[in-house]
């Protein structure tokens, strides 16, 4: 979780230039055990960004041996904020979509969007 944090973080910096924070992290899905021992890799993607936040998903996929096969272990998306010296939202760059799985995130981002602001409205 740890790193997928860190490479979430890393994706909102490259793409906003700024400072990120991490506003919230949601959809944290186990899908496969990573055994002890095994390579593991972490994509993480800007799906979409908004004024001052950025939607990141993160997909972790365990590299397997002779007993288990290469699979996805760990998927996520979180959300990052751009801030100034001062800890104030900045706003961020737009992204734009090129292909198909990118305009697919980027429009199942604002979906998210939707549900996490409602959710944040009800605390
Ligand atoms: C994240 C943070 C900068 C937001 O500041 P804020 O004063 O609440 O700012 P706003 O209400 O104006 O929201 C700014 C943006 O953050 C988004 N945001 C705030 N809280 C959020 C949450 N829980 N989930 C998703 N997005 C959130 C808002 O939707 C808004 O996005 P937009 O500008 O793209 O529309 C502030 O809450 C903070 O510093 N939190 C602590 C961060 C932290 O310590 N993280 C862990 C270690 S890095």
């Amino acid at each position: 979780m740890h790193w997928i944090d860190i490479v979430a973080a890393i994706a909102a910096q490259r793409h906003s230039g700024m400072v990120c924070v991490t506003a919230s992290v949601d959809n944290l899905n186990f899908h496969h055990a990573i055994k002890l021992g095994e390579v593991v890799t972490l994509e993480a993607s800007v799906n979409r960004a908004f004024r001052t936040s950025m939607e990141i998903g993160v997909r972790v996929t365990a590299h397997g041996n002779a007993k288990f096969p290469e699979r996805k272990a760990n998927s996520a998306y979180l959300t990052f904020v751009a801030i100034d010296g001062d800890g104030k939202p900045q706003a961020v760059p737009p992204v734009e979509p090129e292909t198909d799985d990118q305009r697919r995130r980027y429009t199942e981002a604002l979906q998210r969007r939707e549900v996490r602001l409602q959710a944040r409205r009800q605390e």
